[in-house]
């Protein structure tokens, strides 16, 4: 159970950054280019916040109920503070998903109420770069494998 929600935790990843690509790529698109705001750039976000809304789901169940990292210091946080590494994981990791989480579905309800096609742009700037730019740096990249097989 452990090395299966680690490994999909893992490989999660690069689903949501793969899709936090995209919908970079189309937002500054969409606003540099003064486009029309369609179906597909409200879709590019929508995707992403649910595809980290997954990702946070697979961390919380870590977190709370599988990984010996977090459940060793939740049973003695202050030994755990003393320990980057633990600490990453134990505070770190989850303060940062949660921001970014959060910002995430503030964009995309900004870019719902937005007035016009502009305004959803700049919204989508926004929000979606904040939220993407604590996410990247969320994530372990140098701790942990880049890849783990299911
Ligand atoms: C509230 C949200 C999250 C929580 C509580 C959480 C929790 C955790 C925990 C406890 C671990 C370490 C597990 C262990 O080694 O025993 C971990 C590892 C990791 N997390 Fe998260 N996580 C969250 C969100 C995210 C998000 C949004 C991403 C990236 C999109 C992410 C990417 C990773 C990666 C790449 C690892 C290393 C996996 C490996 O060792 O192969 N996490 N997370």
């Amino acid at each position: 159970m452990y090395a299966f929600l680690l490994a999909l935790h893992n490989l999660l990843r690069w689903v949501v950054v793969l899709l936090a690509l995209y919908l970079l790529i189309r937002t500054y698109w969409g606003l540099l280019g003064r486009r029309t705001f369609t179906l597909q750039d409200a879709n590019a976000g929508r995707w992403f916040t649910i595809s980290l809304d997954v990702q946070v789901l697979v961390g919380l169940i870590l977190y709370f109920v599988v990984s010996p990292i977090t459940r060793g210091a939740l049973a003695d946080f202050g030994a755990a503070m003393s320990d980057s590494g633990i600490r990453f994981f134990a505070v770190e990791h989850l303060l940062m998903m949660v921001v970014a989480v959060i910002l995430s579905h503030v964009g995309t309800a900004q870019v719902r109420k937005a007035p016009d096609d502009r305004a959803r742009f700049v919204r989508s700037a926004i929000w979606y770069t904040l939220a993407i730019v604590v996410l990247l740096v969320g994530i372990p990249w140098v701790q942990r494998p880049m890849l783990r097989g299911l």
